[in-house]
């Protein structure tokens, strides 16, 4: 009996914390080499997974972005940890974006999928394997740089918002996410409260910060570099 109930106990301890260390956190405490392992493996099923709403990413991402850079012509735009290309695709289906977006990511996969949905916009989209700690860009080199549903996963969120800051030119905009909801506590100390997140981007030097609420998991916060 005192073994059966031993096994149980192991097969529960052993189940709980896969599933917090592998399905919730994504792999984030067991480096970042298992983060990106598990995007490339499951790269090909992302999309069909997030089926996202063409209509709800214009109306709570991408207009919102293009009306902070609407005095612009053609806008130049980053999208770190962009996976399968999502942000760079909507926003080259918008009528009113001429600008030119590049996607960086640390993931094969992810970016093997993003270069596949964004062919037909070749000339106005490229891709790029990277880290997000080392942006491999000038400084003050976009308009605008945006990075959704990826800072949690991240070793350090602060340097690769540092960086992200470097690269974007003074009165420019960002716009990232911030995990919230049922899950976002078991990501310790990757997990910030609102609070917390825009004291973060206060003292990066970031200006004018809205935090909106989005979906279940994130909420979507828009800031400006000052001008000089
Ligand atoms: C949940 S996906 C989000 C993808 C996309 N932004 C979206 O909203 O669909 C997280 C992405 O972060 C990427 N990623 C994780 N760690 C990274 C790192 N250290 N540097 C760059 N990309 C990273 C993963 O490869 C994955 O594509």
């Amino acid at each position: 009996m005192n073994l059966i109930l031993f096994i149980l106990a192991a097969i529960l301890i052993i189940g709980g914390l896969y599933y917090w260390l592998v399905v919730v956190t994504e792999g984030v405490f067991l480096g970042r080499r298992v983060v990106v392992w598990l995007y490339d493996i499951t790269a090909h099923k992302y999309d069909r997974i997030k089926e996202f709403d063409a209509e709800a990413e214009q109306f709570f991402v991408i207009r919102p972005l293009l009306r902070q850079l609407r005095h612009i012509p053609a806008p130049r735009i980053l999208d770190v940890a962009t996976g399968t290309g999502r942000l760079p695709w909507f926003l080259l289906h918008e009528p009113s974006f001429h600008g030119r977006v590049i996607g960086l990511d640390a993931s094969a996969g992810m970016l093997r999928e993003a270069a596949q949905k964004l062919r037909p916009f070749h000339h106005r989209a490229s891709l790029v394997q990277q880290t997000a700690d080392h942006l491999p860009f000038p400084a003050h080199t976009f308009d605008a740089v945006t990075c959704l549903e990826a800072l949690e996963f991240f070793p350090s969120d602060i340097q690769a918002l540092q960086e992200m800051v470097r690269v974007l030119r003074p009165g420019g905009i960002l716009m990232v996410t911030r995990r919230c909801g049922r899950e976002a506590k078991t990501f310790l100390h990757h997990h910030h409260s609102p609070t917390q997140f825009e004291a973060i981007l206060t003292r990066l030097g970031l200006t004018n910060i809205q935090t909106r609420p989005w979906q279940l998991d994130y909420d979507l916060v828009i800031a400006t570099r000052p001008a000089i």
